[in-house]
Order: structure tokens, then sequence, then C-alpha cells
């Protein structure tokens, strides 16, 4: 009879293990954003010269980078410019569906390129909010490459000259997306119960003896497996508005090559280019043609869940390694 007990004590375990496993993976990653803009071709041209490889096709202007997503950026006119949503990608259809189920939304057929699957939810900020999966990936562009690198003590180079590709398509992938928010507790709530988040640094200040929290990194729980150090940055606003969206380049060099491609194209320049304490990226931040603000980066920190959640100060968040200090945006 024990053992009977034992034993079925222990298919329960496991079998619990394994779901309570599969419920936290979640999301495996941001995979898009999409706006409104008053001008498809002007912004197709920003794109171009920021680094995406771009199209349009009924009216939709697409761009992606050279990792596999067939799109990490979506835009279509209007007459007034709009943040639309941020899509994230799901680690399997039982995951999109256990997502979709907590607020009872349907799983829908995608009908962007790649297709697959799609859930529209929208979180307590209005903000419009996207999981998808089955999505089929296309091919991986040629990344712009380098030779190694010569630092003070480690010497890669040795008997060459720099060679650096003139890619075509100089954008990675879409890394974060950094949204000011109306209630920072009720919001991390919302996206953690549906999208596993985990707060990677939280940002606290005393107030008269109590601490106030000003907002969070927040990164993808994919267990072992290393993640960006944030996926998505909630700013603890009073009210809610797109901050930025992030895109990773290939190296140090192509985020400078590419800031003076921009600089001499004319266009916006935000903040940067200087090298963030806390996530640790390289960053340039510019704004497109309706205001919206795009970052690129590279060389960010990877964490897994080990590393936990932490406290740090409004200081370490507006400091910088090196180059300018403050938000971008200002
Ligand atoms: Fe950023």
């Amino acid at each position: 009879m024990n053992l009977y007990r034992v034993a079925l004590l222990y298919i329960l375990l496991v079998n619990w293990q394994v779901k309570s496993g599969e419920a936290m993976a979640g999301i495996k990653d941001v995979l898009y954003v999409r706006f409104k803009v008053t001008d498809l071709q002007a912004q197709k041209q920003f794109l171009n010269d920021f680094g995406f490889q771009t199209q349009i096709e009924d009216d939709l202007l697409m761009a992606r980078g050279t990792d596999s997503s067939p799109y990490i950026y979506l835009a279509e006119a209007s007459d007034t410019p709009a943040f639309v949503s941020v899509g994230f990608e799901a680690e399997s259809e039982d995951a999109l569906r256990d997502i979709a189920a907590i607020d009872g939304v349907p799983v829908e057929t995608n009908a962007l390129p790649g297709g697959g699957l799609i859930a529209r939810l929208i979180d307590p900020n209005g903000f419009a909010v996207e999981v998808v999966t089955q999505i089929d990936h296309s091919p991986e562009l040629p990344v712009a490459g380098r030779s190694g690198l010569n630092d003070g003590s480690t010497k890669q180079r040795l008997g060459q000259r720099v060679a650096l590709d003139a890619s075509a398509c100089l954008i990675k992938r879409l890394g974060h997306v950094v949204l000011m928010v109306e209630d920072f507790p009720e919001t991390f709530d919302w996206y953690q119960q549906r999208l596993g988040l985990l707060i990677s640094d939280e940002i606290v200040m005393d107030q008269d003896g109590q601490e106030q929290t000003l907002g969070a990194f927040t990164r993808c729980n994919r267990g072992a497996t290393f993640v960006d150090h944030h996926t998505l940055f909630f700013i603890h606003a009073g009210q809610a508005d797109f901050n930025h969206a992030a895109f990773e380049v290939a190296n140090w060099d192509v985020l400078m090559q590419s800031h003076y491609t921009l600089k001499k194209a004319g266009h916006q320049h935000s903040f940067g280019v200087g090298k963030h304490i806390l996530g640790s990226q390289t960053f340039d931040y510019w704004k497109d043609p309706n205001g919206f603000m795009l970052e690129h980066f590279t060389d960010g920190d990877l964490f897994n869940e080990s590393f936990g959640s932490h406290k740090r100060s409004p200081e370490e968040l507006l400091g910088t390694l090196w180059g300018p200090e403050g938000m971008p945006g200002q």
C-alpha cells in the first residue's frame, strides 16, 4: 500500500513539475512592434537607413533583420501616427492557448506572412499585446561581420588589416520595448501572469521612509537558457505611452557605422552613443519621421533564471558606464 502511494505521489509530482515548467516557459521573446505612420515611403526610407530590410505589400510596411523572423517592425499609413501593438512569440501552441484562455480571447489564424497562430490581448494600459506561434521563419541573412579585435591585452587579429562587411542589412533582431505605464504593480502582474516575465532590476527610491518603485527591467523566463537582461521595461509614469523599441545590431563597428549613415542622411538623433549601467548595452537612440524613438544596441548582458531579481537606484538607471547620462528622448 505504501509503495503504491509513494509511486502515485511520484507520478503526480513529476506531472506537476512538467506542467508548471511548461506554464513558466510562456514566451520565447519579443518579436515585433507595429505602428501607424503618416508617410509610408518616408518611413521605409528611414528604416532602410536604420538598417532594416523593408518591403511594402498591400499598404503594409514590413521590416526584418538578419535573424529569421519574417518581420520585426510593421507599419501602416494613417493621418494620425500611433504605436499600435507589441508582438511576442509563444514557446508552443499549448503555451499560446494557455495565455489566450486567461482572458478568454480566441486563437486565430495569423494572416501576416509566415502565417501561424495569433491571440490578441489588451493590457491594463490599453496597449494591444499580440502573442503568436508557429510562424514560418525565413532563412537568416548574412550578418555583418568583422575581423577580430585587438584590445590592449588580447590580440585576435594578427597579420591582417581590419575587414568590415558592407552588409545591406545591419539590424539583427528586436531586443526590447519600453512602455510608460499608468501603474507598475498592476501592469507587471498582468504581464507576469500571461507571459511569465521575471524582474531583472527594479528601480526603487526612498520617499519619506517609504520605498517607491519607479519601474522595472523584466526578462523572459526560459529556465537555464540565457536571455536579454530586459525584454520589456515598464516605467511607472501615471500615464500610458510608448517610449522606445530597441534593435540589436551585429557589433560595435556596425553601431557606429550606422550612426554616421543616419547622421549623413539627416535623420534626428536622440541620445548616445553610450553604455548603460543596467543591462550594459552600448546604445544609440534615434527618432523616426513621426518622432517615435528607436534604438540601436549591441553588447547587452544575458542572464538566466539564476540571476534572480535585484533592486537598483535611479542613479544607476540614469547613469552610464560611459557616454551621456539621463533618459533618452528628453
Ligand atoms: Fe533601450
